[in-house]
């Protein structure tokens, strides 16, 4: 089934209460756990991106996502074209149907290399990420030049920005983080056979992935503002004098850049053809806290009450999916619905039963529903074999996610 992501006219999401209680009402026949996606609020995020992107093409990170019918219908949307997919073995099962499919990390996963590299539809639809040559030795080491396909490939420019005092911020990710490197590796690349230079991706991780409104955080809210704001000219300048450098030595097909977060900045940049973005789609409950967007929850997930210990505690069979990166509070899902629900302290959201106080709990008995959301995109299909898609106030479509089609990737 094709998910059609015209654009919305109403944003219930707005009204949080009522717009969670309506989910509910659609999945009450559903058992828990299980996870629901709002189309309306899918489509108001793609046409958001494709907003703040103006005019730039949005490459669609797949790992914020792992769900393959919501990536074909954000595809299908003018604007989204090509995916950033985040291990080899899935670009490859992807490009069975997708013709433009960039790894965004390297690879060294020897089988899926042989596969790429004996196969001309699949090597002619997947570009591989390098930053070194011992990963194109690697490569050649699998399979010699002369007994495969022409490999794709794209080089990473390191995007991270170095503070005066602080630091380093952003992602480690590439050691190539000068015009002259990155040009150095392009002629490296070129003068080896079996290997098509194609692409050039700089990830500004820390414009892109850094929460800048946090709340109860205004100091360090602030601090990454201006780290953003003096990130952004250094890589805009780098950023172009390594894509011109490298165009000297390859005739690039694109030049890929930024995240959900930092669209706006990466799209004014001349150098840069194309935006990844994923979990603007999603709109996880990490992104509430962006100054310059707000996506819709798209996304959440549905627990029962299963006992009451007390009056006014309720405790749900499930809850635990807790989201990767530096483990604190933040990385937590939160409560969506209904209102007036916290986690306890001693507990958060625990392995398989989760309790729940505040003034919300009260009203709670065996069998009622709670709402939660995941803090990132794409883990919670890790959990899930389907999502119920909530359309027009009833669940038009099932859709299975990575897992649910017996693919665990990372
Ligand atoms: C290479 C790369 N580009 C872009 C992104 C941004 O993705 P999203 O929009 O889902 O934050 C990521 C996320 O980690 C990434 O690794």
């Amino acid at each position: 089934m094709t998910l059609d992501l015209a654009r919305p006219r109403a944003t219930p999401w707005l009204d949080p209460a009522g717009y969670w209680a309506g989910l509910g009402r659609a999945t009450a026949e559903l058992d828990p756990p299980f996870g629901v996606l709002s189309l309306e609020a899918l489509a108001w995020n793609a046409h958001s991106l494709l907003d703040r992107a103006a005019g730039t093409s949005i490459r669609v990170v797949t790992k914020s996502i792992r769900v393959r019918a919501v990536i074909d219908a954000v595809l299908a949307l003018p604007g989204f074209s090509g995916v950033l997919a985040y291990t080899l073995p899935e670009a490859l099962w992807l490009a069975e149907e997708v013709p433009d499919v960039v790894v965004g990390y390297p690879t060294t996963h020897r089988a899926a290399i042989r596969t790429l590299a004996g196969s001309p539809l699949l090597a002619g639809r997947v570009a591989l990420m390098v930053d070194a040559v011992e990963q194109l030795d690697l490569i050649d080491a699998v399979v010699p030049p002369a007994g495969r396909e022409s490999i794709r490939i794209c080089i990473e420019l390191d995007a991270s920005w170095s503070a005066p005092l602080l630091g380093h911020f952003g992602a480690w990710r590439s050691p190539v983080g000068t015009p002259a490197a990155a040009r150095a590796l392009a002629e490296a690349v070129q003068a080896r056979p079996g290997f098509a230079l194609v692409g050039l991706m700089a990830y500004e991780s820390q414009i892109a992935g850094l929460v800048d409104d946090a709340p109860g955080r205004a100091v360090f809210s602030a601090l990454v503002r201006r780290a953003k704001l003096a990130s952004i000219p250094e890589l805009a300048e780098r950023r172009a004098l390594a894509v011109a450098a490298v165009r000297e030595i390859a005739e690039l097909e694109f030049v890929n850049g930024g995240g959900t977060g930092s669209i706006e900045s990466t799209a004014a940049e001349a150098a840069v053809t194309e935006i990844a973005a994923g979990r603007g789609l999603v709109g996880p409950h990490l992104f509430d806290h962006y100054r310059s967007f707000l996506p819709a929850p798209a996304v959440g997930f549905a627990l029962d009450v299963v006992r009451k210990p007390r009056e006014d505690i309720a405790v749900a069979l499930g809850g635990g999916w807790i989201a990767s990166g530096v483990t604190g509070a933040d990385r937590s899902p939160i409560t969506a619905w209904p209102p007036g629900l916290r986690l306890t302290p001693r507990e958060g959201a625990g392995e398989v039963q989760t309790p729940f106080t505040g003034p919300g709990a009260r009203g709670l008995g065996i069998g009622d529903r709670v709402f939660l959301r995941h803090s990132k995109a794409g883990e919670l299909s890790e959990h899930l074999s389907e999502l119920a898609v909530v359309s027009g106030g009833r669940v038009a479509a099932r859709v299975p996610t990575y897992r649910g089609e017996g693919r665990a990737f990372l």
